[in-house]
């Protein structure tokens, strides 16, 4: 079959994992997947957890060779705004060279390219120079909350030596890129209540409080003037940057002009003394990822509203914990909260941040197969995206992980419009290769 058939079976699955409403199609794209690693040549089972399945697959394991495993996932975030994207979200279309459908890039495309690697080089040479697991979650966009249990329960007879994953991203087309560093999250909602329903706004307004007034002086007082957060101790945990980092990452060819026409926004805003790439790969974030109180639909309506909320995301950095964190974020939301209104927080997922040294054994494997794969060196960054199990490798089987990923900075990942290269589909699937090879004599 083509590859690129494949992977539109594939990106038709609406595996949302936020949203309950599309729980059969996740499983359906478990099923899937389960099937199409199967056919690839691998033993391929669905495991069932609380929450979304794990799909799991392995080559034959032999004693004497390294044991590699490859994690992705399956699921994807929600397509909204709907009304954004050009073409359908879910039924995927070719235009520029590029592939448009949610979950092209992340994280679709990217997982499918190392399984499409593996059957070519099971076709050619009828086995694999290494023992082989892939783990493909459900949950990755929803912060993995049952993958740690699962390597828990799991992952002691698995072997595995290092990790690899591609579901970040590349500096730039043809530049091959390690990635060697992820921030971590940690994430909560906001709920506050006053009056017991919406109240008229003339009869009532300015002798209760407004709980859409007092959530945004809540949320404004996040960060300082200067645009650092402002909860005592969060920063007491920020490694600083390393001198060799930012030498390496001014010379990346990112310029702030295209930063700037990417995010599409007037123009950049972020902590003093930091580059537009230190802001987002090395330093913390409180970010408003949605805010709602009162009436939202057209024309005016008076009403002191009865409610609001706000969905807060933290991005962390080396070495901050989120559990560390959490009772310092709690404790300061509570304090700025007055008891005019009630407040309940609903705590939600987070992860801890990555760092690796760049330059282990495996390290540099997985650099020879990037290098080779794209013809030109290397480039190593960090990103400001989570994949959050990562530092659970580290923590539950003590290994590393290795990051490859062939996200174009235009790739719109999280937004209308997702789309992946097709050239990065193909190179993914040669990278594969090229990385197995490497790995089993490193
Ligand atoms: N693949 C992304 C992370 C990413 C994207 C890293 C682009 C680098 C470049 C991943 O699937 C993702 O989006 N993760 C979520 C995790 C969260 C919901 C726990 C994220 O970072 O928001
Ligand atoms: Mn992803």
């Amino acid at each position: 079959m083509d590859p690129l058939e494949d992977l539109f079976e594939f990106l038709r699955f609406p595996s949302v994992s936020a949203d309950s409403q599309f729980k059969s199609s996740v499983d359906a794209c478990a099923d899937w997947l389960t099937a199409r690693l199967r056919r690839a040549g691998l033993q391929a089972q669905k495991y069932e957890t609380p929450g979304h399945p794990v799909v799991m697959a392995r080559n034959e394991e032999r004693p004497g060779r390294r044991t590699v495993l490859i994690y992705g996932h399956y699921d994807v975030q929600p397509p909204d705004p709907i009304d954004l994207w050009e073409t359908p979200p879910f039924e995927p279309v070719i235009q520029g060279g590029k592939i448009f459908a949610r979950g092209s890039t992340d994280n679709k495309g990217q997982i499918l390219a190392h399984i499409l690697g593996v059957e070519s080089a099971l076709k050619e040479r009828g086995d694999l120079p290494v023992n082989l697991i892939f783990l493909v979650e459900g949950e990755e966009e929803i912060g993995s909350p049952n993958l740690a249990a699962f390597l828990k329960e799991y992952a002691s007879s698995w072997h595995a030596e290092v990790v690899a994953i591609s579901d970040t991203g590349m500096v730039a087309p043809g530049i091959p890129t390690f990635t060697y560093g992820l921030r971590g999250i940690l994430c909560v909602e906001i709920h506050l209540r006053g009056p017991s329903a919406d109240l008229h706004s003339g009869i009532f307004g300015g002798s209760v409080a407004n709980p859409a007034t007092v959530l945004s002086r809540i949320v404004a007082k996040l960060h300082d003037e200067s645009g650092r957060i402002a909860i005592p101790g969060f920063y007491d945990r920020v490694l600083p940057l390393e001198p060799w980092e930012r030498e390496l990452w001014a010379q990346l060819p990112y310029t702030e002009r295209a930063w700037l026409a990417t995010t599409g926004s007037p123009r950049l805003s972020g902590e003093a003394g930091y580059t537009f790439l230190e802001q987002v790969w090395a330093r913390p974030t409180a970010e408003v990822n949605g805010f709602s109180s009162g009436y939202q639909g057209e024309g005016p309506k008076t009403i002191v509203p009865s409610r609001a909320a706000a969905k807060l995301s933290f991005r962390l950095v080396p070495d901050q914990d989120p559990s560390e964190l959490k009772p310092g974020i709690l404790d300061f939301l509570k304090r700025e909260c007055p008891d005019s209104v009630e407040m309940e927080i609903i705590q939600q997922h987070s992860g801890k941040p990555y760092l690796v040294k760049p330059d282990s054994a495996f390290g540099k494997a997985a650099q020879t197969a990037l290098a080779d794969t794209f013809g030109n060196p290397v480039a190593f960054i960090r990103e400001g995206g989570s994949v959050p199990i990562t530092q659970s490798f580290k923590d539950i089987l003590g290994i590393d992980t290795l990051l490859l990923g062939l996200a174009l900075p235009d790739c719109k990942v999280h937004s209308p419009n997702e789309n992946f290269a097709i050239d990065n589909f193909q190179a993914g699937i040669h990278l594969n290769k090229l990385l197995l090879e490497q790995l089993a004599v490193a």
